[in-house]
């Protein structure tokens, strides 16, 4: 299979071990091996006596229930493990996909999510999130309208990186309708969910619809990327013998030790998700303040839900170079738009890092240095 570059992975691995201050982070705060332990007692003792042999490979028959019970309606059998959410992205597309098919992907979302559907040879059309006075939106309308008779799927992103946009109750509806009218599977990327900064918990589109598959992982909303764990929850079984299948040819089956940790992370899941979002709040607190400040030059898009926002800044230089001078001269690391292939000036910013306000505070002493303001 030949692929395109995955512009923002390539961004990061120029800066994100280098630039001292990350303003741009998609992931939660994260913490060590011996803080996650603390939260079950005993479990010090079970990690280390932990068998390093081969796992199953659907994933822990136990990791499969404790995931299951985050839904309303999944089982222990409805749930395979991988390798995070690039793994799974990659071999659900492959399984599902064939050259020619159609597939209708949110815009903007992460690469991976319609580049692999490129690569296969499938035609992907936007559907746009779009800026409005009150941040982003989508119209439904404008989903339906991109159904062909040959659209075998609809990609989406909720809570969206990097727009910070979810979609409504009602709209999670309105789209299971359209999907089931016109026979489409719905894949929804929802590592974000349960940072709703609303407090108002959505559906997951596994539990709305047969045809529906949610993507879930460690790294986002736990800020655990290190265990490399993630899942796909389905009530389609067919499609799940599909994936183990798949995943022979990739990870065949997933760490045993980030196995048991993520067992012990989902059981305190609720302490570790009230954690993340208190240091996203607190962090918004400080940004919105920060925007105050500027508002010729910033248009902040609060998040709706997850850990990033896609905020707008009137300058005349192209916001790659911008982000590109800032980085190289004060070490501050946004993410431009050009990585998303999205027009206009905007950057990614992230909340969810405990180092947030110093992050911040080095880009405002630039812009001052700079006379940006
Ligand atoms: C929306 C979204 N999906 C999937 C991924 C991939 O996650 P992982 O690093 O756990 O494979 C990311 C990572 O940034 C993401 O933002």
């Amino acid at each position: 299979m030949k692929i395109r570059d995955f512009k923002l992975e390539v961004f990061f691995n120029k800066y994100e071990f280098t630039a001292p201050y990350l303003l741009s982070q998609s992931d939660c705060e994260s913490m060590s091996i011996k803080e996650l332990l603390g939260y079950e007692k005993g479990a010090d003792k079970q990690f280390l006596e932990g068998w390093l042999g081969y796992t199953e490979v659907p994933g822990h028959p136990e990791l499969r229930k404790v995931i299951s019970g985050l839904y309303t309606t999944m089982k222990q059998k409805n749930i395979i493990v991988h390798a995070g959410a690039q793994e799974p992205i990659f071999n659900f597309m492959n399984v599902l996909l064939d050259k020619g098919d159609h597939v209708i992907s949110q815009f903007p979302i992460y690469q991976s999510l319609f580049e692999v559907a490129n690569a296969i040879g499938c035609k992907v059309s936007r559907w746009n999130i779009e800026q409005s006075e009150s941040g982003w939106r989508v119209d439904i309308n404008k989903l339906e309208q991109l159904v062909q008779p040959n659209t075998k799927l609809i990609v989406l992103n909720s809570p969206n990186n990097p727009t910070g946009h979810t979609l409504k109750k009602e709209e999670i509806e309105a789209i299971t309708e359209i999907a089931k009218r016109h026979d489409i599977y719905v894949f929804c990327d929802e590592v974000y969910k349960s940072l709703e900064l609303d407090g108002v918990k959505r559906p997951w589109f596994a539990d709305r619809y047969e045809k529906g598959v949610s993507l879930g992982v460690m790294s986002k909303a736990y800020g655990l990327a290190g265990l490399r764990i993630g899942w796909l929850a389905t009530r389609d079984m067919d499609l799940i013998e599909e994936l183990i299948k798949m995943k022979h040819y990739t990870s065949i089956c997933s760490s045993g030790p980030a196995e048991f940790l993520s067992i012990v992370a989902l059981r305190h899941g609720d302490k570790i998700l009230d954690r993340n979002v208190k240091i996203i709040e607190d962090n918004l607190k400080n940004a919105e303040s920060f925007f105050n400040r500027y508002p010729d030059l910033f248009e902040f898009n609060k998040p709706m839900a997850g850990p990033v926002a896609f905020i707008r800044m009137n300058i005349t230089t192209q916001i790659e170079e911008f982000c590109d001078i800032l980085v190289k001269e004060k070490g501050v690391l946004l993410l431009p738009a050009n990585i998303y292939l999205f027009p206009g000036q905007y950057f990614r910013m992230g909340f969810g890092r405990k180092n947030f306000a110093e992050c911040l505070a080095k880009f405002e002493e630039y812009l001052i240095e700079k006379k940006y303001v």
